[in-house]
């Protein structure tokens, strides 16, 4: 099947009370690893790619290898999302090649890093609307600022410094009419995002809960969503690697938000510290090995392992063949429709 609309996919995860795990990707072997792993268990997935990953790849290097991956799975429901789309032209760039989804983070200037207003966020946020929803293609937006900095992108800072205030959530999305939020509840992108476990009241949950409750149709995205595991944290420090101790998003939490209207969950840190530590495995336990496959092939398997359990316990597995998608062209008749 071609690659699908996120709308449509976040919509039957609200219908089926689950979420589904947006995992962001730069080459092939990681692509891999997500389909795999969605075959395994009958996952609809979204694949998404940073500013970073669609320069890293050459774009279309990127695009071409998810068409492929549509070829091999046609089984599964997969979107292509572009993850942190920092201006409408960087978001126009990614519909005009394929994506199937964007995300418009006007929370921050077109820096990336640089906190915006309320006003500018809007103008953006509805421009973007406007021009993906003529095609078809889902928007994201975001309201309140990340912590952390991941490739330049992030507020910098605690994830607690410019949390989402719930009424302005409200009028954000009645001003910009968009598919899907994106939400601060304190967490951040990376690996540092707690020096200690966190607790019951460490994310603010009950900051997600007053937004859902004024915005129980709109389907609520939580990034910096990575939980940190330690085993994977020790793989790394074992062979070899200099991670200081730090903790991640319980995947509680997460289950939590999913229960209160969280249907898009954004995961990349775990991946990378999956891959890492198998390839730091095969080069302290075979140094004589120089043949890249005998190291990409086990990072591959590791990074399919952490997003199958993900998959699992964010309860999208078992619902790859629950719906026919929608094509692109229909869904901009549905957008059409509605706002007349
Ligand atoms: O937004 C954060 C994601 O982890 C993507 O990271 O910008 O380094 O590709 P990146
Ligand atoms: P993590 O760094 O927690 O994996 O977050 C990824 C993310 O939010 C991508 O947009
Ligand atoms: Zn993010």
């Amino acid at each position: 099947m071609p690659l699908v609309s996120m709308r449509q996919v976040l919509d039957e995860a609200a219908k089926g009370g689950y979420g589904v795990g947006a995992f962001n990707v730069n080459n092939m072997e990681q692509i891999q690893s997500i389909m795999e792993a969605a075959r395994e268990t009958q996952s609809p997935v979204i694949v998404q790619a940073s500013r970073g990953a669609r320069a890293y790849s050459q774009d279309r290097f990127l695009y071409h290898l998810m068409i492929a991956a549509t070829e091999l799975y046609p089984e599964i429901p997969t979107v292509l999302h572009l993850d942190h789309g920092n201006s409408p032209e960087t978001c126009k760039s990614a519909i005009d090649m394929g994506f199937t989804s964007v995300m418009m983070d006007g929370s921050l200037m077109p820096d990336g890093k640089t906190p915006s207003t309320f006003e500018y966020n809007v103008e953006v946020t509805k421009k973007v609307v406007e021009m993906a929803h003529a095609k078809g293609v889902t928007v994201e937006g975001e309201i309140g600022c990340l912590g952390g900095i991941e490739d330049g992108h992030g507020s910098g800072g605690s994830g607690l410094d410019h949390l989402t205030d719930p009424a302005q959530a409200e009028e954000f999305v009645k001003l910009t009419g968009l598919d899907a939020l994106a939400i601060a509840i304190g967490t951040s992108h990376g690996a540092y995002k707690f020096a200690k476990q966190p607790s019951g009241d460490t994310l603010k949950m009950e900051t997600l809960i007053a937004i859902h409750k004024r915005l129980p149709n709109t389907h609520l995205v939580m990034h910096g969503s990575s939980s940190v595991p330690k085993d994977l944290q020790d793989i790394i420090n074992q062979y070899g690697g200099k991670l200081k101790p730090t903790w991640g998003v319980p995947v509680e939490e997460i289950q939590l938000g999913i229960k209160n209207g969280v249907r898009k969950i954004n995961v990349d840190t775990d991946n990378r510290l999956a891959i890492t530590g198998a390839i730091r495995k095969v080069f302290m336990e075979k140094p004589e090995e120089f043949d890249p496959r005998s190291y990409m092939k086990p990072a591959r398997e590791a990074m399919k392992k952490v997003v199958a359990l993900r998959m699992t316990q964010f309860g999208q597995a078992g619902h790859a063949k629950d719906y026919t998608p929608i094509p692109l062209a229909e869904m901009a008749k549905k957008y059409e429709a509605v706002a007349v």
